[in-house]
């Protein structure tokens, strides 16, 4: 039987993948931490601890506690604020990826690590980015995102931890808000759509994006855990995408269901900069093959359901 444990369990891809893995693996086995102090769902439906990932004698004393096998570690700063607190971004990125892999040696633990589309750079092909090519990101999340990958191959191969991760593109959700991506645009327009019918978009029109659906985010995790290893060649960098779109292009969808949608631009340069450094659409053939990925949600059916769920809620 799983014993998982979850670092950063309330952030956008944590405050749901919790409920999932909780409702697969029965409650008890899926324990939420997070730096912050929670309430809600997360706290009532399972066990719940706080944990800085920062911190290594409590994250031990938890895996002890618990029996953990299994680490999801999603504790991580985002693309814009990286930049805003490099230092910050590395610390967590890094010594806190480092504190679990160590954790996951000693206590032998899975580890899910998750990369990004911020793994690669300008210099990286930006159509149908191949999954092995060049990777010289700009920004300190890159940084922290190629430096994990290697960091988890490392700790795979010379200890024998069995390592796991997907490059996310941006991930598009209704229960928890992303904080401080540059991606976070995909996820403010619906919210903006069905409050004010008018948004202020950041990224201007012809930045291309590689982008995805949570409940598909959450399916990916959990089915690349549990692939059979032997089929695995990369292990902690695989690409996988659902969509590829622009600002123009979401607008549009969204004006199929409210017509009156208005958009303008006021491109922030951080995240102009930054989307331009990243792929347009990755080919994330190596994922289809290697452990079966396959989404379900294209733009059009996302765009019915976020609006759907917002304008019942919101
Ligand atoms: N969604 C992330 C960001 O924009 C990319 O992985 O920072």
């Amino acid at each position: 039987m799983k014993k998982i444990l979850i670092t950063g369990s309330g952030g956008q891809i944590g405050s749901e993948l919790t409920g999932e893995l909780r409702s697969r693996y029965g409650a008890a086995n899926v324990i939420a931490t997070d730096k912050r102090s929670l309430t809600g769902p997360l706290v009532e439906s399972g066990p719940y601890e706080m944990l800085d990932v920062l911190d290594t004698k409590m994250l031990g004393d938890l895996i002890r506690k618990y029996k953990i096998d299994t680490i999801y570690h999603l504790a991580a700063i985002l693309s814009a604020v990286g930049e805003e607190k490099p230092q910050l971004a590395w610390n967590i990125g890094i010594n806190g990826l480092y504190n679990v892999l160590e954790a996951a040696r000693e206590h032998h633990c899975a580890v899910f690590f998750p990369s990004s589309i911020g793994a690669f750079g300008l210099t990286t092909p930006r159509n149908n980015t191949p999954q092995d090519t060049i990777q010289r990101p700009v920004t300190m999340y890159g940084v922290t995102k190629v430096t994990g990958e290697l960091l988890c191959d490392y700790y795979h191969i010379r200890f024998g931890v069995d390592t796991r991760g997907v490059r996310f593109p941006g991930i598009i959700s209704s229960l928890t808000k992303p904080g401080g991506g540059t991606t976070d645009y995909a996820v403010e327009i619906y919210y903006a759509a069905v409050q004010e019918q008018q948004y202020t978009c950041p990224l201007p029109a012809g930045t291309f994006l590689d982008m995805m659906y949570m409940p598909d985010a959450i399916h990916a995790a959990i089915q690349l855990m549990e692939a059979d290893p032997s089929k695995l060649k990369h292990r902690n960098s695989f690409n996988i995408t659902a969509m590829s779109f622009d600002p123009e292009m979401i607008a549009a969808e969204i004006r199929k269901h409210i017509p009156d949608f208005k958009m303008d631009y006021r491109p922030d340069p951080v995240k102009v900069a930054i989307a331009n450094s990243w792929p347009d659409r990755m080919d994330d053939s190596a994922a289809r093959t290697e452990w079966g990925w396959d989404p379900e949600y294209d733009l059009e059916r996302m765009t019915e359901e976020m609006l759907s769920t917002l304008q019942v809620r919101e």
